[in-house]
């Protein structure tokens, strides 16, 4: 609900659990006055003070000056949401309120900067149930050319005089999501990406903050959060500056990078989300979880469990041609798989990383027939058919290069800069993308596929010279991810970029599934899954096989079992990537098997809640809980490695469960309410697994999965 008191020029903007509080003051500047938990009066809060000019005579006044976007120039010495060069040079930017109208959820401020005609309109829209805030900004030239020298999404202020600890996911690939804190200190905290092609996995455009005097926990306490829905180069400010005052600012990077606005014309920044949840991480967890599934993600998608994925990459890499592919699709497809993908290594000459990439036709001697027959052959076995592309890539062997060399970025003064042998193509330039839609578009109708992986492999080195290269770069990205979406809306898209370097916020709206890291050794993943599963929802945790060859080679090196690897299968969006022409008929039986039990609990997974009840991180025992969004059944997976001898955990308390419902769990009846409270005592349970505990520790490579479902009416 968004109200605006005509008396005291404030605008109100509550959620369920939040208030979020701005005024106008004497010379119309917008305010900020409060965020935080939801007001039972919010129409008592007011600017307290309205003298504008004090900012440039006081320094205290200067440091409290908390405008909504705040403006580079007189009197700001802290982080700035939009600088701008005029016609004239000066970049001192004033706006004051212009107009502003209210629609259901959505309030629409539009400031202006008389002086030099521009417009600015902030957008705001409340999440009532989600505890969510949406913001971003257009910025619109009236009359002379203006240049945007720097645009944030949006800034906000936490309260006052209090000290704040921000978590944000840093890592690299192999090792993503790795949470690390850091008090926000006097100064600035800056996360920010300058790779151009994707947001992770060095720093990922989320974060969240809680008070370090209010401790916060995974079930209680107080956080605010927020997420960019930007794929490319971002900047997050963490800022407290001289009298106390605590500022966010998120946005685009703007470092290198100038976007000129001639007459009439006007730049959108991407969307930045905030959130507000009093009951701890867990809280923050399901409304993200909501916003995934209530408004971005794809109806029609969705709603179906996601099938069960056969790979090539893992268990093959290069090494595809079509006889052999037509024999694996009958072992697919009596392993119980349910898509069969064509990972890396069909295209022309690609028997390794030197070449292929840009050349996006079926190699002639490997596939003499083309795709068609394979994707059919998948299809006549009731198997989906999905292939991989790496659209923004290019190898300098291929015929592309040849008959476009000046599509590469590269300097004419300098040698070329390779990462895996390839080049990247300039996706800011409008031919490029053309022949990427093209070719797309192509391999899709073609192959009739129902399934395309879209990988980037490398990052930016070398830029155009136009000033907004980056951002050009971004938007047709995310832009081709949106045709493809549109135009073949029942076709499922997995979002990987070497792992998890896209899992963001702006591509998650035009994809079924995130590759969420190449790691895919079970215990090293076990740490990943805990970050990932903050951000979204686990059936979207992809990677090119999580019953994967052990060991993984690429990886650590530990030999793992195959039923704890294919139970943690279950924990995400499953994939077999192993040799099954080679395999030993046993693990392949084994493989079955889980396939099969795995399709009995996955319409309790897919679109479930995830609960860590207890964390690896933490415990070297994951305890995680999957309960359906209505809360009528869930699943328990236990995973316990390297544990030390006597460690154990007795109780569990569930969580998400309904409190007067009955539920079987082990064959015993209990309610929501005493699993919730009392819990569930797992050693009792699970003592015939651990015979000799005590005297023996068993601490390695433990799972188990414990369903608790609605009883029946007896
Ligand atoms: C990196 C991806 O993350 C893998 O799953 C695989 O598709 C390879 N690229 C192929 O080159």
């Amino acid at each position: 609900m968004i109200k605006y008191y005509e008396k005291t020029r404030t605008f109100i903007i509550e959620t369920k659990s939040s208030s979020y509080i701005f005024g106008l003051n004497d010379r119309s500047v917008p305010l900020h006055i409060y965020y935080g938990a939801r007001l039972a009066h919010p129409e008592e809060m007011t600017l307290k003070s309205t003298n504008d000019t004090e900012r440039f005579t006081s320094s205290v006044k200067s440091f409290e000056y908390r405008q909504e976007y705040v403006t580079f120039g007189r009197g700001i010495y802290d982080e700035e949401s939009i600088k701008l060069r005029y016609h004239d040079g000066i970049s001192d930017t004033e706006l004051t309120y212009k107009n502003h109208s209210i629609v259901q959820n959505e309030l629409r401020l539009t400031l202006s900067d008389d002086i030099y005609s521009l417009d600015v309109t902030l957008v705001y829209r409340a999440f009532d149930e989600l505890d969510m805030i949406e913001r971003y900004a257009v910025i619109t030239a009236c009359g002379e050319t203006v240049t945007i020298e720097n645009a944030a999404s949006a800034n906000i202020f936490l309260p006052s005089g209090q000290n704040y600890e921000v978590m944000t996911f840093s890592g690299s690939h192999m090792r993503e999501y790795t949470p690390y804190t850091n008090i926000i200190p006097r100064g600035k905290l800056v996360f920010e990406t300058r790779r151009t092609v994707s947001a992770g996995p060095y720093h990922v455009p989320f974060f969240t903050v809680t008070n370090t005097s209010a401790p916060c926990t995974e079930t209680y306490g107080e956080l605010y959060y927020g997420m960019l829905k930007y794929s490319g180069n971002f900047r997050n400010v963490f800022e407290k500056n001289q009298s106390g005052t605590v500022k966010i600012t998120t946005g685009i990077n703007f470092h290198d990078t100038k976007i000129e606005l001639k007459n009439g014309e006007s730049f959108e920044t991407p969307t930045a989300i905030f959130g507000y949840s009093d009951s701890g991480v867990c809280g923050m967890r399901r409304n993200i979880y909501d916003l995934e599934y209530e408004k971005l993600a794809m109806r029609s998608n969705i709603e179906k469990p996601f099938p069960i994925i056969y790979n090539s990459w893992y268990p093959y890499f290069f090494g595809i041609e079509e006889e052999k592919l037509v024999r694996l699709i009958d072992k697919v497809a009596d392993l119980g798989a349910e898509l069969f993908v064509i990972d890396d290594g069909w295209m022309q000459g690609r028997t390794n990383d030197r070449a292929g990439l840009g050349d996006w036709f079926p190699d002639k001697e490997r596939f003499p027939n083309g795709l068609l027959p394979i994707s059919k052959k998948a299809h006549d076995k009731g198997l989906l058919f999905g292939l991989w592309v790496e659209p923004e890539m290019i190898n300098e062997s291929s015929e592309l290069y040849k008959e476009h060399p000046e599509w590469v970025l590269c300097y004419k003064t300098r040698e070329k800069s390779y990462t895996r042998h390839q080049l990247v193509l300039n996706f800011a330039r409008e031919d490029v993308y053309n022949f990427a839609q093209e070719t797309v578009d192509r391999l899709i109708e073609e192959n009739e596929l129902d399934y395309l992986k879209w990988d980037m492999n490398r990052y930016i080195t070398e830029k155009d010279t136009l000033r907004d290269f980056e951002i050009k770069f971004t938007q047709n990205v995310m832009r081709l991810y949106k045709h493809i979406r549109e135009k073949y809306p029942r076709l499922l898209i997995e979002n990987c970029a070497h792992g998890g370097a896209r899992a963001d916020f702006g591509l998650f709206e035009y994809c079924d599934r995130i590759n969420r890291s190449d790691n895919a050794d079970p215990v090293d993943v076990l740490k990943l899954h805990e970050g990932f599963a903050m951000m979204f929802p686990p059936r979207y945790a992809g990677g090119a096989g999580n019953i994967a060859p052990s060991p993984y080679n690429s990886t650590n090196g530990r030999v793992s079992p195959l039923s704890y690897r294919a139970t943690l299968g279950m924990t995400g969006s499953m994939s077999v990537g192993f040799d099954i022409l080679k395999a030993d008929e046993k693990d392949i039986e084994k493989t079955r098997e889980m396939i099969k039990y795995y399709k009995t609990i996955r319409p309790i997974l897919h679109n479930s809640y995830f609960y860590p009840l207890s964390s690896y991180i933490q415990n070297k025992t994951a305890i995680w809980q999957y309960t359906e969004r209505n809360g009528r059944n869930a699943v328990i997976f236990i995973f316990a490695h390297g544990l030390i001898a006597g460690e154990q955990i007795r109780n569990i308390k569930l969580r998400g469960l309904i409190g007067d419902m009955l539920y079987e769990i082990n064959g015993k009846r209990l309610s929501g309410d005493t699993l919730m409270k009392y819990g569930f005592d797992l050693m009792d349970e699970l003592k015939d697994d651990f015979p000799k505990y005590l005297e023996e520790p068993i601490g390695d490579f433990y799972s188990k999965i414990i369903e608790v479902r609605e009883a029946k009416t007896e």
